[in-house]
C-alpha cells in the first residue's frame, strides 16, 4: 500500500526505492533528479516525509531522502548506534550516487548522524547542512529520560509516548499552513513504530560529543535554526556555529524546530544559495 504523499511532494519528480542492506534490513529511500547529490536525513521520531517540501530540489540536484532504520517504511530488528546509521548513509552514497561526493543535510537527530558521517567519511563531503541540531552530547538527566521512553514505548504505544513532544517541534502560529504542518507532524509521529522510538532514543543517548571537534570541520557548512526552536535555540546555535572554520549560520524568523516544514520557502532559499556556492 502506498503511503500518503502531499501535494508538494507530488509536484516533484521523486520515487521510493527499497534498498536491502548487507545486514538484511531494508531501507526505504525517496530519490529523484540528477546532478550533484544532496542527502536529506530526517529528525526523530519522523521520517523522510518531513523533507517533502524540499523534494523540489530534484529539478536541479539528485535528491536522496532515506527513512533511517526502523523509521517510516524502513525495517529494523535490533538496536544500533548513530555510527551505524552514518554507515547506512555511506552505503546509500555508494549505491545511489556511484561513490561521488555529496552534500549531507540533517535535521536534529539527522544532524547528529551528519556529525558521525563527517567523523568517518569527511573526504566524501562537498558540504554539510546542520538544521535545528546541536553538536553536544546529552546530560545524565536527558540520557535517563531517553532510556525511560525506550522502555515505555513498547507498553504505551508510540502516540501516547511521544505526543508530549508536539509543542516542542512546531512553533505556535495560527496560520492555516501551520495547522497543516502540525497535522502532518502528528500523522508521522503516530505512525512511527515503537521499536524505532526505542532504538532511536538509545542510539541518541550514546552519541559522541562533537563540540571540541567543531574547529576541525574543514567542510563548508550551513547551520540553520528557528527563532522559536526550544530544543536548539538561536543563541546556543550562533555560539557553537561560530567555531566552524567554514560555517555560516542563519536564524529563520517564526520557525520552530522543524524549519524545513514550517518555513519551507525560506529554508529552500538558504539551501539553494549554499548549494550554488558549492556547485
Ligand atoms: C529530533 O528532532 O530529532 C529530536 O528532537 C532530537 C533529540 O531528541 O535530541
Amino acid at each position: 500500500m502506498g503511503r500518503q504523499i502531499s501535494s508538494e511532494a507530488r509536484g516533484a519528480d521523486v520515487n521510493e526505492l527499497s534498498i536491502v542492506a548487507a545486514g538484511g534490513y531494508m531501507l526505504n529511500v525517496v530519490t529523484g533528479g540528477s546532478g550533484p547529490t544532496v542527502f536529506f536525513v530526517h529528525g526523530f521520531p519522523l521520517d523522510s516525509r518531513m523533507w517533502e517540501r524540499q523534494y523540489r530540489f530534484s529539478s536541479v540536484y539528485h535528491v536522496v531522502a532515506p527513512d533511517m532504520r526502523g523509521f517510516g517504511r524502513s525495517s529494523v530488528y535490533e538496536p544500533y548506534t548513530l555510527t551505524e546509521l552514518a554507515d547506512d548513509i555511506e552505503m546509500l552514497r555508494n549505491r545511489l550516487a556511484q561513490g561521488k561526493r555529496i552534500v549531507l543535510c540533517g535535521l536534529s537527530m539527522g544532524g547528529y548522524i551528519v556529525f558521525e558521517y563527517w567523523r568517518r567519511y569527511a573526504q566524501h563531503l562537498d558540504g554539510l547542512v546542520l538544521a535545528n541540531t546541536k553538536p553536544t552530547a546529552d546530560s545524565e538527566n536527558v540520557i535517563q529520560a531517553r532510556r525511560e521512553m525506550a522502555e515505555q514505548v513498547f507498553e504505551r504505544g508510540t502516540w501516547d509516548t511521544v505526543r508530549g513532544m508536539m509543542p516542542k517541534l512546531v512553533a505556535q502560529r495560527s496560520t492555516p499552513d501551520s495547522e497543516l504542518v502540525t497535522a502532518r507532524v502528528a500523522e508521522m509521529l503516530a505512525a512511527t513504530k515503537p521499536a524505532a522510538v526505542a532504538y532511536g532514543q538509545l542510539a541518541m543517548a550514546e552519541r559522541t560529543d562533537f563540540k571540541d571537534a567543531l574547529n576541525e570541520i574543514d567542510t563548508p557548512t550551513l547551520v540553520v535554526t528557528g527563532e522559536h526552536d526550544p530544543l536548539c535555540p538561536p543563541d546556543d546555535t550562533l555560539r557553537w556555529a561560530s567555531h566552524l572554520p567554514k560555517g555560516e549560520c542563519e536564524i529563520i524568523e517564526s520557525a520552530g524546530h522543524l524549519s524545513p516544514m514550517e518555513t519551507p520557502d525560506v529554508f529552500h532559499e538558504l539551501l539553494s544559495r549554499f548549494l550554488k556556492k558549492i556547485y
